[in-house]
C-alpha cells in the first residue's frame, strides 16, 4: 500500500499505526494496529475515535490484511468483526459496505487497497467541502460553541465542525471558540483544546454545565457540532450532551448547526429512535482515567448510566452542513435525506 499520513492515522511499511487519542495531549504515542484484535481494542478504548476515522481505520486494516495474503473468508470475518466494533457511527458501516463490494470482486486484493486509499482521499475532500459550505455561515466576530472533537484527529482531513471553525478563523471571522470539555471522556478538554491550540485559534475551555449561562449572557453566536449518524428525518446522533446544547440554543434563539460528510447519513434509518446508542463502562462516570493517571470519586458500588451518544431531534437543527452544501430544515422535512434522494 501507499505510504499515507493523516493527523491520527499512518500507513508505512505496510503497517497501520494510530495516534493514541487517549494519551493526547500529554503524550503523542503512535501505536501499531496490526490485526483485528488490536484495532477493535483501540476502537473500544477510543484510542481511535470520531465517526469518519473509525471507518477509515477499519478499511485500511482490511486492505493491509489483504495485501499480506489473507483469504476472502478470513477478510469477510475480519470485516464483520470490525463492523461490530462500535454501533452508533454509521460511517463505519458505510465504509465497510464499500469494502465488502471490493471484496466481492475477482481481483479483491488490489480492489480493497484501491478502495481504502480512495476512502481516505475522499474523506479529506469531504472535509474541505464541509469547511467551504459551513464557513459561509460564520459571521464576522463569531463566538462559537462546540462539543466533543470533530477535527483532524477525527477525520482524514481538516475535520467537520472544527474544520468549519478553522476555515472561518482563516477568513478572520472567529473571535472565540467555547470548548465544552465533553464529559465523561473529555474529548473537548483534551483533544479539541489541543487542536485549536495547534491551529492558533483563540478558545476558552468550559465545563459542559457552563454553556447555558454563556448563552443567557449573550456570549455565544452559534453552536457547531459533528454527527455520528443522521437519520432520514434529520434527527442527529452525536456525543452525549449535544441534545442539551440544541435545546439551550433553541431556547436562546442561537443557530445550531450540524456538520458532517454524507458518509454520516443513514437514509434507511427513519428517525432518531432507531439509532443504536452505545452504552459504555461505569468507570468512565465514577471517575476519570488517562495518561495523567486515574481517580475514582464515586462510591465503589455506585450505579451508573453511561450512554455515549444522544439524539437531537431535527426540529432543533438550524442547518445540516454536508459536503454537498447546506441542507435547510425545509429540505429535510421534504425528505431530502430519505432513501432514493
Ligand atoms: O465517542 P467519540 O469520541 O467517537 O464521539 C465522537 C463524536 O461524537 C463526534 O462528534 C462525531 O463522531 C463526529 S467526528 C467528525
Amino acid at each position: 500500500m501507499q505510504t499515507l499520513q493523516t493527523t491520527s492515522l499512518r500507513v508505512s511499511q505496510d503497517q497501520l499505526f494510530i495516534l493514541d487519542q487517549q494519551a493526547l495531549p500529554q503524550k503523542k504515542i503512535w501505536l501499531p494496529a496490526d490485526n483485528v484484535d488490536a484495532l477493535v481494542e483501540h476502537i473500544h478504548a477510543l484510542r481511535v475515535r470520531g465517526a469518519p476515522l473509525i471507518g477509515l481505520s477499519a478499511s485500511l486494516l482490511l486492505a493491509l490484511l489483504a495485501e499480506r495474503g489473507a483469504g476472502r473468508e478470513e477478510l469477510a470475518l475480519a470485516l464483520a468483526r470490525l463492523r461490530a466494533s462500535r454501533p452508533t457511527a454509521v460511517n463505519l458501516m458505510n465504509n465497510l459496505d464499500r469494502m465488502k463490494r471490493a471484496l466481492a470482486q475477482a481481483d479483491f486484493v488490489p480492489a480493497l487497497i484501491a478502495e481504502a486509499e480512495r476512502l481516505v482521499a475522499e474523506d479529506k475532500q469531504l472535509c474541505e467541502r464541509i469547511a467551504d459550505a459551513g464557513s459561509a455561515l460564520v459571521t464576522p466576530g463569531s463566538r462559537i460553541l462546540t462539543h466533543c472533537n470533530t477535527g483532524g484527529l477525527a477525520t482524514a482531513g481538516v475535520g467537520t465542525a472544527l474544520g468549519v471553525i478553522a476555515r472561518a478563523h482563516q477568513q478572520g471571522n472567529i473571535a472565540n471558540v467555547w470548548v465544552d470539555e465533553t464529559r465523561p471522556l473529555l474529548q473537548g478538554g483534551r483533544l479539541t483544546a489541543w487542536e485549536l491550540g495547534e491551529l492558533g485559534i483563540p478558545y476558552q475551555l468550559i465545563t459542559d454545565s457552563m454553556a447555558a449561562s454563556l448563552m443567557a449572557n449573550g456570549q455565544v453566536d452559534a453552536v457547531w457540532v459533528g454527527a455520528d449518524r443522521i437519520a432520514a428525518n434529520g434527527d442527529v446522533a452525536n456525543k452525549i450532551g449535544t441534545y442539551s446544547l440544541a435545546v439551550l440554543a433553541t431556547f436562546h434563539g442561537i443557530p445550531f448547526y450540524v456538520a458532517a460528510p454524507h458518509t454520516t447519513l443513514d437514509r434507511h434509518c427513519p428517525h432518531g429512535d432507531a439509532i443504536p446508542i452505545e452504552q459504555r463502562a461505569a468507570s468512565e462516570v465514577t471517575g476519570v482515567a488517562g495518561s495523567f493517571g486515574a481517580v475514582q470519586w464515586a462510591p465503589h458500588d455506585a450505579q451508573v448510566y453511561n450512554p455515549a451518544f444522544d439524539v437531537t431531534p431535527a426540529a432543533l437543527v438550524s442547518g445540516w452542513v454536508l459536503d454537498t452544501g447546506v441542507v435547510s430544515p425545509q429540505a429535510v422535512a421534504e425528505g431530502i435525506f430519505a432513501p432514493g434522494h
